[in-house]
């Protein structure tokens, strides 16, 4: 069993310039399963790296505890374990060539020469590195660096996979097919998995499951369905989806068995559907956040289907579909379209939304009124 268990990990860091400590990683408690690929999700210092190099045994852990499998991993040594590890800046040995570099961790092993030559043909195909097997990591770009580093991660046959942003440095076409390439391999082979990203496409791409940290702090794990459709609180919510998701600020009253939202900026109202009050009721009168993603608000061509009118603040055509800026009664909100629509800013446009998917939040704590319940 290659399952990974941390508890309560925590890395306190000595910062010099400020003579102060900092809190990269606050008790932080997952287990990603045998066989699971998971994903550390979460904005540039947030403490994805720091708890990745815990449990690889390559940074102190300041409390709390790694275990893979059965196994306290706390004070092992890196070599220790059976551990791959592709990360961001992990050196490659400069006098070697890329195909010496990539084969290393094998013929350290001791493998058969003839085992090493059809695994490193495999790792080629997948990284597409043919061509510069004979270079030395000098005469590399950023992204071929990348390449060959996460070669060397997945040639090996180990029990689980460290992998910190493995894709960063590679450009948008190379980093959707090496992508494909991961999630092709670990279907075939159900290895285990930490994959950290900033980037929530790659990671609702890739894992089975998601654990979106902020601030040092473990935030929400789940699927990526269940992380995108039930965000636990405001942060989750925000950081995952693309265009991000619409908050608008206000409180809800109710009379006559209607239920009426009303923004505090701006002279909004809106008539909350039952199913949505099944969460919100005893919030009455309080402070919360109404949020509704981009492709659950339409702009609409035929006027009388249209719940609002529009201003359109401005509108970009991304090749496979439109985002558009809109301000109704003064409130912006962002709707996804088709693409190739002309509209000039300023102009009245029809708009629709789904209000049964949208989705309240408590604006004190952040936390989503479902969040109980999910
Ligand atoms: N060696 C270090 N000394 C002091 N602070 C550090 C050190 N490494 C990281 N940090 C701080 O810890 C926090 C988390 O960093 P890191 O784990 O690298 O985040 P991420 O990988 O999510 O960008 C950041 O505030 C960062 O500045
Ligand atoms: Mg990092």
């Amino acid at each position: 069993m290659a399952e990974i268990t941390v508890q309560d990990l925590t890395k306190i860091y000595q910062d010099e310039r400020i003579h102060d400590q900092v809190m990269a990683v606050d008790h932080v408690s997952f287990t990603c399963n045998d066989g699971e690929f998971m994903v550390l999700l979460g904005p540039s210092g947030c403490g994805k790296t720091s708890t990745l190099r815990m449990i690889a045994g390559l940074e102190e852990i300041s409390a709390g505890k790694v275990f893979i499998g059965k196994t306290l991993v706390n004070d092992l040594a890196p070599a220790d374990q059976n551990v791959a590890m592709a990360f961001e800046n992990y050196a490659l040995y400069p006098p070697l060539t890329v195909r010496e570099n990539v084969v290393f961790p094998l013929k350290a092993r001791g493998m058969p020469k003839v085992e090493i030559q059809n695994k490193l043909r495999e790792v080629v195909d997948v990284l597409d590195i043919g061509d510069i097997l004979d270079r030395r990591p000098a005469e590399l770009s950023g992204g071929q660096q990348q390449r060959v580093s996460l070669g060397r991660c997945i040639i090996r046959d180990a029990d689980v996979y460290l992998m910190d942003e493995p894709l960063s440095h590679l450009d948008s076409e190379l980093r959707l097919r090496t992508r494909g390439e991961l999630k092709r391999i670990h279907e075939l082979n159900k290895r285990t998995v930490i994959y950290v990203t900033h980037d929530q496409v790659e990671a609702l791409a890739l894992a089975d499951r998601i654990a979106v940290m902020d601030n040092g702090v473990l935030q929400q794990i789940g699927a990526p369905a269940q992380v995108y459709e039930h965000p636990i609180n405001l942060f989750v919510a925000g950081f995952i989806g693309e265009p991000p998701m619409n908050f608008i600020n206000g409180t809800i009253s109710t009379a006559e068995g209607t239920h009426i939202f009303s923004s505090f900026d701006y002279d909004l109202n809106i008539q909350l559907p039952e199913s949505l009050m099944v969460s919100a009721r005893g919030w009455e009168k309080k402070k919360l956040v109404l949020g509704i993603r981009p492709h659950h608000t339409h702009m609409v061509h035929e006027k009388e289907f249209a719940q609002r009118s529009g201003k359109v603040v401005i509108y970009e055509s991304l090749g496979e579909e439109g985002v558009l800026e809109v301000e109704v009664e003064g409130c912006p909100l962002t709707i996804l379209t088709e693409p190739e629509l002309r509209l000039k800013p300023r102009e009245t446009v029809g708009v629709s939304v789904d209000w049964e998917n949208a989705i309240l939040f408590d604006e004190e704590s952040g936390y989503s009124l479902n969040s109980n319940g999910d």
